[in-house]
């Protein structure tokens, strides 16, 4: 029987896609980008491209509504894991590619949870890819936790009371999908006296790659979907 994989193909760098992955995606004849961002979509596919080959693969890219409707999205998503389970029942392996690693907020998450309940006996498997916090470390040169210490990851929309105790509780805290709350986390940062205890960090792994410790000089502007801030006490 066809698998269907789950490929995590790092944050950028195509030297950061495990070899594992590139044999996955030389091999499967279906290559699909599930996302909400078409943005990321194409930023997934920018990562693979000297691997896939769009003459010999078919390459489905698959763009979800930005939308809070459940319901809505539900519809979305089981279309597109009926995409993937006709391929895979005409025989051809299914590479679904996925920034950074496939288990940590990715939109696959939403379609294996269907493509579980439906079809049980279609094999599943997992690559694991090089997440965007492990490379934003790298660049940032900001160890991620030492000995005992505690580490929370969460996407920086929470609310105010939720976020400032996070920042409370945690030695480092990595904010996801930070952009578009940014000046309000600055805020926060400075009211706790951390905000010069951080990193801004954009599209790591890809030439436009930036690194930003004076956070300050960032408040105001539009920011890149693909950043996330670390913060290390
Ligand atoms: C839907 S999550 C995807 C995480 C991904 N599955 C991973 O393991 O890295 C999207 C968020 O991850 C972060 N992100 C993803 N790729 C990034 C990159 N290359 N540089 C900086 N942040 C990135 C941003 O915070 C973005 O809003």
């Amino acid at each position: 029987m066809a698998k269907i994989y789950a490929v995590g193909v790092g944050p950028g760098d195509p030297e950061l896609i495990t070899r594992k992955a590139e044999r996955v995606l030389r091999t499967a004849k279906v290559i699909c980008t599930p996302t909400g961002q078409a943005d990321a979509a194409s930023y997934a596919l920018s990562i693979v491209k000297g691997i896939v080959n769009p003459l010999t693969q078919e390459i489905i890219t698959q763009l979800f509504p930005m939308s809070k409707d459940e319901s809505l999205l539900e519809e979305f998503w089981q279309k597109a894991a009926d995409e993937v389970l006709t391929r895979v029942d005409a025989g051809l392996d299914v590479a679904f590619i996925t920034i950074g690693d496939p288990l940590l907020y990715s939109t696959f998450l939403y379609i294996y949870r269907i493509l579980r309940a439906k079809r049980p006996d279609v094999p599943i498997e997992i690559i694991p890819g090089i997440s965007c916090i492990n490379a934003a470390a790298a660049a940032a040169g900001i160890p991620l936790g030492m000995a005992g210490e505690r580490i929370a990851i969460l996407p920086a929309t929470y609310a105010d009371a939720e976020l400032r105790q996070t920042l409370l509780d945690f030695d480092t805290i990595v904010l996801m999908k930070v952009s578009r709350v940014f000046d309000r986390v600055y805020a926060m940062l400075e009211e706790l006296g951390l905000e010069k205890s951080g990193a801004f960090i954009r599209r790591v792994g890809s030439e436009q790659e930036e690194v930003v410790v004076d956070l300050a000089s960032l408040a105001g502007k539009k920011l890149d979907y693909l950043s996330m801030l670390i913060i290390r006490k």
